[in-house]
């Protein structure tokens, strides 16, 4: 059995949503300091949905695949749903990763979670994130 599936290596090869979001209002940067691999997380966020999102990422494989798969998870998505992705869910949508590689895909949660939680701390300081309730 290959060590890695299609998809991996699909998003690997090509990954989606890569780069810098120059009007990102939420950006989250995670590190894993075990192995030095890093992720960073810009979001577009309007109307509590995400309208864009991009990433960076120095790191393996499984990290760049991980990332790639979690952009398209949460793109169009509310942030509640967004807040609620797991690095299992991002393993799953990508048929599986080796045990010993399913820390990359924590990486990809943590910088989600990292660049929503960088959004709602920009509105809270904007006096915008309660004002639409
Ligand atoms: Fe560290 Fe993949 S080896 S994120």
């Amino acid at each position: 059995m290959a060590l890695y599936s299609e998809k991996v290596m699909d998003h690997f090869r090509n990954p989606r949503n890569v780069g810098i979001l120059e009007d990102a209002n939420g950006i989250g940067e995670v590190g894993n300091a075990k192995c030095g691999d890093i992720m960073k997380m810009y979001l577009k966020i309007e109307d509590d949905v995400i309208q864009d999102v991009k990433f960076e990422t120095f790191g393996c494989g499984s990290a760049i695949a991980s990332s790639s798969m979690a952009t398209e998870l949460i793109k169009g998505k509310p942030v509640s749903e967004a807040m609620q992705l797991t690095n299992k869910a991002v393993a799953e949508a990508l048929d599986g990763l080796p045990d010993y590689k399913m820390h990359c895909s924590v990486l990809a949660e943590e910088a989600i979670h990292a660049a929503l939680e960088d959004y709602q701390r920009n509105s809270e300081k904007n006096g915008t994130a309660s004002e639409k309730n």
